[in-house]
């Protein structure tokens, strides 16, 4: 790593923002030796608030910080960025139909990709949060082809988090003995968590598959699917504000193991640029369980698709097909 990096927040005076940005300054992200140059990007009218938000920073007094700029400006926020963490869109408003929202999304996007592309160090590595994640994600990477298709991808840890925990509740084991579990798709209620590679460390050195330590194949199909899929709305409903602190957690975690590695042998789930891998077109951003080993990641490869996967793959793919074919109508790209 260079001495100083610099890494750009967008949404900087958000909910999940005011999470993430004190993980990332503790060095929970980019370990404890990293010093870090923060770039903190949100509209005008949010740049009062982001004033408070800075003084926080300044006051938590962490050594990690060697300079902190609040901005507007888009291309002066992606000058020489290293890293670049897209969280700010426009969120869903009521009455609003789901094309509007593609729309006003594609263009914020298609404009920030396009200033990645000019003004970015040429090895960044950028993670879409901003919903609908998966599609803003390839708007970006589409907007800066001056950038390998690699350096994009888009969260979906939270619901990868989301999915271990709810198993390691139901087996009465701890999260941290509970690996493989993967999210295939899109960041959305189509979304395919998926188990039946996953295991349980149940005592040192012995493992048990997920579907034998659970020994329930209709609620691993049937309730953990639904819960993991809707945990964004039902977080909403009890708590009337989505979902912050877990997305800052997840990102953090994203970001942490593409930078720094994953454990042998462990997945992650991200979503990223789809190769034709399991049969999904290329020219998608599509949630897959990847490794990751010196910055680069890599789709696991040779998993089993059964006949309720492949339905589950289907449903997920065709709505990421139709998002990007309306995104892609708005810009004319
Ligand atoms: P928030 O509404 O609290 O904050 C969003 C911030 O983004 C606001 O300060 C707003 O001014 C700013 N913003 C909007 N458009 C912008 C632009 N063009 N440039 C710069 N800043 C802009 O929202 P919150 O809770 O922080 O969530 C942010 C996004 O993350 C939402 O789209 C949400 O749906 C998404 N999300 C994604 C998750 C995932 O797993 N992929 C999980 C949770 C949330």
């Amino acid at each position: 790593m260079s001495d100083e990096i610099n890494v750009v927040i967008t949404g900087a005076a958000g909910q999940i923002a005011y999470s993430l940005i004190f993980n990332i300054i503790k060095g929970d992200m980019f370990g404890l030796d990293q010093k870090i140059r923060l770039v903190l990007l949100d509209l005008p009218a949010f740049m009062e608030n982001l004033k408070g938000v800075i003084m926080e920073i300044e006051d938590c007094a962490y050594p990690l910080v060697t300079g902190i700029i609040a901005t507007t400006d888009v291309n002066e926020a992606f000058t020489n960025a290293h890293y670049a963490i897209l969280v700010g869109a426009m969120p869903r408003k009521e009455g609003m139909e789901r094309s509007d929202l593609l729309k006003a999304n594609a263009a914020i996007f298609k404009v920030q990709g396009k200033a990645i592309n000019d003004h970015a160090n040429k090895n960044i590595k950028v993670l879409v949060v901003g919903n609908p994640a998966n599609t803003n994600c390839l708007i970006a990477m589409l907007s800066a082809g001056n950038i390998p298709k690699e350096n994009f991808s888009c969260l979906t840890r939270l619901d990868h988090n989301r999915a271990k925990s709810q198993i390691a509740l139901k087996a009465g084991v701890n999260v941290k003995d509970v690996h493989n579990v993967i999210i295939w798709g899109n960041h959305s209620t189509t979304q395919y968590p998926d188990v039946r590679c996953g295991y349980v460390n149940v005592s040192a050195g012995v493992k048990s598959t997920i579907p034998n330590i659970i020994k329930n194949e209709a609620w691993l199909q049937g309730e953990f699917i639904s819960t993991v899929q809707k945990r964004g709305g039902a977080v909403i409903a009890a708590r009337k504000f989505s979902s912050a602190a877990s997305a800052a957690k997840a990102i953090t975690d994203h970001m942490r193991d593409w930078v720094l590695g994953t454990p042998e042998g462990e997945y992650v789930s991200m979503g990223v640029h789809s190769d034709g891998s399991y049969g999904i077109p290329a020219g998608l951003i599509f949630s897959f369980p990847v490794t990751i080993k010196s910055g680069k990641y890599t789709i696991v490869q040779g998993l089993p698709i059964d006949t309720f996967s492949r339905e589950k793959l289907d449903i997920t793919l065709k709505e990421l097909q139709e998002e990007k074919d309306l995104a892609l109508s708005f810009l004319e790209m």
